[in-house]
C-alpha cells in the first residue's frame, strides 16, 4: 500500500494526514537506489515516505530497538521499499543488505547518553558507521551522515558555522560521549574520502521534531513537554530553563537530508541543517502552554518545576547554553531554507501527539 493519499500543489500528505514533506519534484527522473539505515525511527521513516514519494528505491534497515515498526507499516508492501531487521554493527549483513545502493544515509545511531548509555552510544556510533563506510568503499557508494549540533558542543559563539571550532567538554562528563562518537564518525568519513574516494557529506542536524517524535526526552524536551501539558502535570524544566535551542520542523530537516543525497555538490562538505530561530527552553514551555490553550480552547496555567542538573542523576552533567545554526552554506549549495514557523510545526506535533495519547492501552 502507497504512503500517500493525495498530492497538493508539491505538498505531500500521508496515510496519517500529516504533511511530511514540501520537497518538490522528482530530480530529472533519476532514480537512485538508497541504503537507510535506521529507517524505522522518526527522521528515518520521514525520510523513507519522502524518497518512495520521489521514486526512488530504497533498502531499510533498523534492529527496531528504538524505531517503530509502526512507522514504517504503511510501506511494508510498498514495490520499491524492502525493510531488514539487522543490526549496524553486523558488518557482513550490512554488505550483503546494502551493497547494491547508490547511496546510503545513515542514520541509526543512540543519541543520547546524558544519563546513561555512554558505552552503547559509543560503540554503536563508531562500529555502526565503521561497517557504513567499508561496505561504501568495497562498493563505491555515496554516503550521507547524519551528524548533530552536538558537536559545536559549548562553543559561545553562535550561529556556529561548520567551520567554527568545537568546544567538547571533559571526558568525565559522559553526555559528551554522543558529540565526541559524532565527531568521529565525521573525520572516519573524510578519512574514508581522500583514501578510498568515495564521496561523503556530513549533516549536522539541529532539534528536528514533529508527528512521530519519541514521547520522551529521546525525542526532545518539546515532546516531553506536550505530554506533560496535556496531562495536566508538571513541566519539568532542567537547570534555569535560559538555555536556547533551535528547532527544526521534521519536513525541514527532511528537505536537508535529500538534498543532501541527491545533489553531488554536497559531496565532501559539512552542512548545518535546522531552523536558526533560537528559543529558551523557558520560552518554549509557555509557548506550548499556550498553543495547548488555544487549540483545546481552556485556559490551564502552566505548572513549571525546575530540575538541578545534579539531580537528575549522580553523574556529572554540562549542558549546552546555547544553539543556533548558521545555515548560509546549506542554503547556497543545497537550496535548503526551512519553511515551517515554530508555532505552525508545533501545533502540527501537540495535534499528532493528542492522538497517539488518546489511543486507549491494551488492558493485559
Ligand atoms: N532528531 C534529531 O533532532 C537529531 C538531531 C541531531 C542528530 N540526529 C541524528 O539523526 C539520526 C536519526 O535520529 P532520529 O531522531 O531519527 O533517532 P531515532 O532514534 O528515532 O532513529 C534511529 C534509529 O536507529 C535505529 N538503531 C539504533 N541502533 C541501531 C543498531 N545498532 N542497528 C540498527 N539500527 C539501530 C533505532 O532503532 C532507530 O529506529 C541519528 O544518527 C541522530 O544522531 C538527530
Amino acid at each position: 500500500m502507497m504512503a500517500l493519499n493525495c498530492s497538493i500543489s508539491g505538498k505531500m500528505v500521508n496515510s496519517s494526514q500529516h504533511i511530511i514533506t514540501t520537497v518538490l519534484l522528482p530530480k530529472n527522473g533519476h532514480i537512485m537506489q538508497i541504503g537507510i539505515t535506521g529507517c524505522a525511527g522518526f527522521l528515518g521513516s520521514h525520510l523513507v515516505d519522502t524518497v518512495l514519494y520521489r521514486g526512488h528505491k530504497v533498502i531499510g534497515i533498523d534492529n527496531l530497538s528504538m524505531g517503530k515498526i509502526e512507522n514504517i507499516e504503511h510501506n511494508l508492501k510498498h514495490k520499491n521499499f524492502k525493510f531488514f531487521k539487522v543490526d549496524v554493527r553486523d558488518f557482513e549483513r550490512i554488505e550483503d543488505r546494502l551493497q547494491e545502493s547508490d547511496v546510503i544515509v545513515h542514520l541509526a545511531a543512540y543519541k543520547i547518553p546524558r544519563y546513561g548509555n555512554a558505552l552503547e552510544t559509543l560503540i554503536i556510533n563508531s562500529h555502526g558507521t565503521h561497517n557504513v563506510l567499508e561496505t561504501a568503499r568495497r562498493n563505491k557508494i555515496k554516503v550521507v551522515l547524519a551528524s548533530t549540533s552536538d558537536v559545536y558542543g559549548k562553543n559561545p559563539k553562535v550561529p556556529f558555522n561548520e567551520e567554527d571550532d568545537l568546544v567538547i567538554g571533559p571526558s568525565t562528563i559522559p553526555r559528551w560521549s554522543y558529540a565526541a562518537s559524532k565527531l568521529f564518525d565525521e573525520h572516519l568519513s573524510f578519512a574514508y574520502q581522500e583514501e578510498y574516494n568515495i564521496p561523503v557529506v556530513n549533516i549536522r542536524l539541529f532539534g528536528s521534531y514533529g508527528p512521530r517524535h519519541h514521547l520522551s526526552w529521546w525525542g526532545g524536551p518539546q515532546s516531553v513537554f506536550i505530554s506533560q501539558i496535556l496531562n495536566g502535570e508538571e513541566i519539568s524544566i532542567h537547570g534555569d530553563g535560559k538555555q536556547t535551542r533551535s528547532f527544526t520542523y521534521v519536513s525541514d530537516t527532511i528537505d536537508g537530508i535529500v538534498a543532501a543525497l541527491e545533489k553531488d555538490e554536497a559531496n565532501g562538505q559539512i552542512f548545518n541543517i535546522g531552523s536558526n530561530y533560537e528559543i529558551t527552553i523557558l520560552d518554549l514551555a509557555n509557548l506550548l502552554g499556550k498553543l495547548c490553550n488555544d487549540l483545546f480552547n481552556t485556559s490551564n496555567e502552566l505548572k513549571l518545576s525546575f530540575i538541578p542538573y545534579s539531580s537528575i542523576s549522580n553523574k556529572k552533567y554540562e549542558d549546552v547554553r546555547r544553539r543556533v545554526p548558521d545555515v548560509t552554506k546549506a542554503k547556497q549549495i543545497l537550496g535548503f531554507e526551512p519553511k515551517v514557523g515554530l508555532e505552525e510545526g508545533l501545533t502540527k506535533s501537540i495535534k499528532w501527539q493528542k492522538q497517539v495519547l488518546d489511543i486507549p492501552k491494551p488492558t493485559l
